[in-house]
This record gives structure tokens, sequence and C-alpha cells, in this order.
């Protein structure tokens, strides 16, 4: 089919074989930002239709990276490749051959390549909606709260107010500066966002953020539950708003509600082998036990799914939380062969994998030590990586479980003025922890 360029709603050109594709790339974009269960149904809509559309093949291979794991991203570096070759018999403009180098340097695994062109897109099409989600998805897995968060302030005053998708500004920049520590900003501008749209999970979710880091347990109850008929209506994205209701409950001591949240929504569809399912199931399985709370037989199912991503070398974060599971699962072969695996990868020349040979093999090793007893080697490993956790990317709660793991360790070795001194530096920032104190 012959390609023209045609521009969406919001004046962005696409190079497709007609104006529908357009708009129904920006349908998916809308679609994408707000977690909708529709957005892949969407975007195979617009390849069936328009199959050479460089855009679309572009975001197929995006979607494919987005899972994080060694068989999409071998998917995604095929679509790389034919978009690459495609590419050049189209007239694909300016903004379209950028989209299509930063797919390439994430297929590379240069990372900081891959958010620096969509940063660039953006400084010239600040209406692009998939770069800017894109590159808030990778600030974050870079563990960069100042970048998510001015991102988001760079575009923020060149969108209209009126927007469609401008509650989802909002709401990306709310959880920027809660990861930046600016709660009562971040609040601001995640309520706003959720006046808007109460089912815009992620904005909905900066709030819960910023609840959990000032300690408000019981507000973040109400918060999540009062807004649950409209945010459970996301992709499994809502099984991670269940996640934090589950951390309230913990600080509060209220364990049967966390194990009830876990098996009837955390861990419902642990099967589907989505990483962010993993990651909140582990990291509130070892929170619980560090609790004092016995878990029964529920690593199984974890040990099952971590299992597949043993070659993963996509996004350090995750690989960390299939670990936890096979090492608490008691699953010592695989566990050994993914720690070999990460020790492969950190020779990389790769963003991710320099981050593993940083700070990554120094937590799987301090996590490996703490659950075989050897609580001193594990405090040996973490403590001094602890200032470059962020490093790892995911969130400031997320990766609060490291801290645990490491204080843990630390109160069960015999070393008292180690311990004394790590566990008053996080009551320092957790006033009230009940874990803690
Ligand atoms: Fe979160």
């Amino acid at each position: 089919m012959p390609m023209k360029t045609y521009a969406d709603a919001d004046g962005l050109e696409f190079t497709a074989s007609s104006p529908d594709s357009a708009n129904k790339f920006a349908d998916f974009t809308s679609s994408y930002m707000g977690f909708r269960r529709e957005t892949g149904a969407i975007l195979k809509d617009i390849t069936d239709a328009d199959p050479d559309m460089p855009m679309a093949r572009c975001a197929k291979g995006y979607l494919a990276k987005l899972f994080g794991s060694s068989n999409h991203s071998a998917r995604a570096n095929v679509i790389s490749a034919d978009l690459n070759d495609h590419i050049k018999a189209t007239n694909a403009n300016d903004r379209e051959q950028r989209h299509a180098a930063a797919l390439t340097a994430w297929c590379a695994g240069d990372l900081d390549k891959t958010t620096r062109i969509w940063e660039e897109i953006l400084l010239e099409h600040p209406q692009d909606g998939l770069a800017l989600r894109l590159a808030h998805f990778t600030h974050f897995y870079s563990g960069d709260g100042r970048k998510m968060r001015d991102s988001m302030a760079r575009i923020l005053p060149l969108w209209s107010k009126d927007h469609r998708n401008y509650g989802f500004l909002q709401g990306m920049y709310a959880f920027g500066l809660e990861e930046c520590g600016q709660y009562e900003k971040a609040e601001r501008f995640g309520r706003a966002a959720v006046e808007r749209n109460p089912q815009d999970a992620w904005s909905v979710h900066s709030i819960a953020h910023v609840l959990e880091m000032t300690e408000r347990h019981e507000e973040g109850i109400q918060w999540v539950a009062g807004l649950e008929s409209d945010w459970s209506t996301v992709n499994n994205f809502r099984f991670h708003l269940y996640w934090h209701k589950s951390l309230y409950h913990l600080e509060r001591g209220e364990f049967d509600a966390v194990m009830r949240i876990y098996d009837e929504q955390v861990s419902s569809d642990i099967e589907s082998n989505f990483y962010l399912d993993i990651c909140n199931c582990s990291s509130l399985l070892w929170r619980l036990e560090m609790f004092g709370i016995d878990v029964g037989g529920r690593w199984k199912a974890l040990v099952e799914v971590a299992k597949k991503h043993l070659e993963d070398k996509d996004l350090i974060f995750l690989t960390l939380h299939y670990l936890m599971a096979l090492i608490a699962g008691g699953d010592k072969v695989a566990a050994d062969q993914m720690i070999e695996g990460m020790q492969n990868w950190s020779t990389m020349d790769e963003t991710q994998a320099r981050v593993c040979g940083e700070v990554g093999l120094a937590i799987a090793s301090g996590m490996q030590h703490a659950r075989e007893g050897r609580f001193k080697d594990a405090v040996a490993a973490m403590e001094p990586v602890r200032y470059k956790l962020n490093l790892v990317g995911g969130s400031a709660a997320q990766r609060d479980v490291f801290v645990m793991i490491m204080l843990d360790a630390a109160k069960a070795s015999s070393d008292a003025l180690v311990a004394r001194a790590l566990f008053a530096e996080r009551l320092g920032e957790k006033v009230h922890s009940s874990w803690t104190w």
C-alpha cells in the first residue's frame, strides 16, 4: 500500500497507509499510558490493517521489550532488524527513524542511549506520548527519580491542560516528585490527576507511594480501597496496587489481611508470567517472613515462574526478584545458575550489565548468604552498596526489601554495633516502622 504522511489530532505526523492508522496510534498511546487491557489489541488492529506503518512495527518491538525477558527480547530483536531494513524503503520521517534507532539501542542493551533518543525526540515533539511514557519507564528502571521528575517538568508547560492525556502527565510528574522525596508537591499533582480520571492507576499509585513513604498506612488502605472499582479495571498493574495495600497492612501487623490479599489478588495471575507479579510476590513473601510469618508452600509457584528467567539479561531489578524466589524457595541449583548468568552478564558492555556488576551481584550474594544463615557475610556483601541501591531501579518502596534483608541479617549476626547503626539509619527515614522498632 502506498504510504503517505498523516497527522493525528495532536499534529504528530505518521507515515502510514491511511489517516485512520495515525488516529488509532494515538488511541494506542493513550491506552498504554492508562495501562488499559486493550492496549495490545489496539496495536494488533493497527498492524493488521497497516502492516508497513513504521511506528506500528516499532511499537510492537517496544511492547516486546517491555516484557523484560529473554524470549520477548529475542522477538524484539527480529522486529527491530526487520524495521531497520523496512524503514529505508519507506519515507519514514525523522521522528520515526529516531524511534527505530531507540529500539535498536534498546535491543543492544544500551538503555542510556535508548532513553536519550526518546528525550531528544521530546525536545522537538513534546506531544509524543509514547516517547514520554517509555522514557518514564526506563528512568524508573534506572532508579533515577530526578530524571523521572524533570522529564515531566520539561513537558507539562507545553501541553494543554484540556488534553485528554494531561492527567497521565500529572500522575507521572507526581511519581517522579515522590521518588525525589517531594511528597507534598507529589500529592498535589497526583490527586489532581486522579480527580480527572480515577481509573488512571499510575496516578492512584503515585499517591499510594506518598502515603507509604510518609507512613500514613491507615490512610493508604482507605485510599487504595476507596478507588478500587476504578483502578482494578486496568491490566496486571492492578496487582501492584494490591501489593501496596498489603504493605500498609503489614506495617500495622494485620498479617491475615496481607495473606488474604496475597492469595486472592497479588499472586492470583502468577501463571501469566508477568514480571511485576513476581516482583510483588517475591518481595511480599520475603517481607512476611522477616515479620516472622510462616508463608507455607507459597514460594513453590514463584520458583516455577522464576526458572523460566534464568537466562534473562534485561532488567537487573527483575532478575533480583526472580532470584529471591529461587533462593527462598530452596532451588539452589537454579539460584546458582541464575547467579552464574548474572556474573556473565556483568562482563557485557550494556547499561544494565554494569549495574549488575556494580550492585546486583552484591545483593544477590547477600540474599544467598542471608538465607543460608551466613549473616555476617550477607551484611559484608550488601552494606558497601547500600548507597547505590537506587541503581537497580524500581521505586524506593520496592528497594526497601533489600535494605530490610540486610538489616535482618545484621540483627541475626553477632555484630551488634553494625546492626544498631543500620537500624538507626532506617528509623531516621521511617520513624514509626513497627518492623524496625
Ligand atoms: Fe509501587
